[in-house]
């Protein structure tokens, strides 16, 4: 996009886009870091997809429909492609054409931005990160619990304030089960917004609305032997037992909630979502459930389960001081003290400390001020400190200023850390 500003062009970001500067790309990078460590320690691999598909790819499951929310183009050979607007499906045609053979279960996680065609607002953006996971080939109770004991796990390590819903969509299904599959998506849609008053008069139009009651019970029922005496008798009863017995031994805190629709409409199971509590309306971080794509693309069938979580809600519902900033030294000098300084900020790098050399070649005071705008200390190198071998010191917090060996100044700022 084009503005004008005084009298000259400039050009701006596409709209529902952001720049990220320095602070907030180290932020960013910190809880993405914590993420990658739970993820890590559970046994899930990073995998990476293209950023553009076949079309396609997206249409097959969720119907020409969902076009409307892409970026989708034509290439100059003529292909429909449209970018990513989210990771699952991608990494369910990776599994099929590179890893079918591969032993089960297959545990993969990625990060990676997605694009979606949608009204920018807070939280709500067309290019957006998510951190997500897909454990492949185990239809198991063990294998449903892992996965959200796992979003429970890297949501609690990023530190966000949150709330999670687990329900299985057997429930509702059942309830529904003499619907058209598409009337099922227009009650399902309804439920899933709690638009209660929308959801009678569909009913009404389907000539059904005895079912009313029970789909109203049934979302605001957090007890599960009362959900299955709403829902009637399903084979999944037992496997479902067992998931929640799982959750409930591993101390993960959730509520039942048999509203959970998804919007995507692949699930086939058990489902959960996490919401942040100071979000607003865009305060859903997380989203999954198990589901059957592979033999979509070409596999065999293949129960997996998996989530994303919305990596720039969380980064929003955490506000600013959530991370430990880097230590910072600022290394000043005259002239004649420029090459020591040049290798004291080398050694300093080398002992794993942040070291930012003036660059200016301004008097010592200037440069000095010019630190304290960023840096926690300032190690000075005169023409005295690059004879000795020593350093001067100096505490930009608290003004404390000392000549010291490099070895014993190295060993302050370690153990002082950043202001
Ligand atoms: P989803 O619920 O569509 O699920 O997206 C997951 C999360 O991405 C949401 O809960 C939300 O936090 C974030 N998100 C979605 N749209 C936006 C947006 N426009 N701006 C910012 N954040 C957004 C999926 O994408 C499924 N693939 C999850 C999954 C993985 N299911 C199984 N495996």
């Amino acid at each position: 996009m084009i503005t004008t500003q005084r009298d000259f062009l400039m050009l701006q970001k596409p709209r529902g886009t952001r720049d990220f500067l320095p602070d907030e790309m180290e932020a960013r990078r910190s809880v993405e870091g914590r993420m990658r460590e739970v993820a890590r320690l559970w046994g899930y691999r990073e995998v990476c997809t293209p950023e553009f598909e076949d079309l396609d790819l997206f249409t097959m499951r969720s119907g020409e429909g969902i076009i409307g929310e892409m970026y989708v183009f034509e290439d100059k050979g003529g292909r429909r492609l449209a970018l990513r607007p989210e990771i699952t499906a991608a990494v369910i045609r990776m599994y099929v054409n590179e890893a079918k053979v591969a032993p089960k279960p297959i545990r993969w996680c990625y990060f990676a931005d997605c694009f979606r065609y949608e009204r920018p607002q807070k939280g709500r953006y067309r290019q957006f990160w998510q951190f997500g996971v897909e454990l492949i080939g185990a239809d198991t109770a063990c294998a449903d619990a892992e996965v959200i004991m796992l979003a429970a796990d890297i949501l609690d390590a990023t530190g966000v304030t949150y709330e999670l819903n687990v329900g299985h969509l057997a429930l509702m299904k059942n309830l529904l089960k003499d619907l058209q599959p598409h009337e099922q998506r227009r009650v399902m849609t309804h439920l899933d917004k709690k638009d209660f008053k929308g959801l009678l008069g569909t009913l009404e139009g389907m000539g059904k609305p005895g079912l009313n009651n029970s789909l109203i019970s049934l979302v605001e029922c957090h007890d599960l032997d009362e959900a299955f005496e709403i829902a009637g008798k399903i084979p999944e009863q037992e496997r479902i037992w067992q998931t929640i017995g799982l959750l409930d031994t591993s101390g993960v805190k959730y509520s039942l909630n048999f509203g959970i629709a998804r919007g995507l409409d692949y699930y086939t199971g058990i489902v959960f979502e996490g919401f942040a509590q100071n979000l607003g309306a865009e305060n859903q971080i997380l989203g999954g459930g198990s589901y059957r794509l592979a033999q979509l693309f070409g596999g065999d069938d293949t129960a997996s389960c998996g989530f994303a979580i919305g990596f720039d809600r969380v980064m929003v519902s955490l506000g600013e001081a959530h991370y430990q900033k880097d230590t910072v030294v600022g290394v000043v000098c005259t002239n004649d003290g420029r090459k020591r300084a040049f290798e004291v900020a080398r050694i300093l790098r080398k002992a794993g400390i942040r070291s930012e050399m003036d660059l200016l070649e301004r008097g010592l005071g200037a440069q000095i001020t010019h630190a304290s705008k960023s840096a926690d200390y300032v190690v000075i190198i005169g023409q005295r400190e690059a004879e000795s071998g020593n350093v001067t010191l100096k505490n930009l917090e608290t003004g404390e200023q000392k000549t010291v060996d490099l070895a014993t100044a190295i060993a302050e700022v370690r153990a002082h850390g950043a202001r």
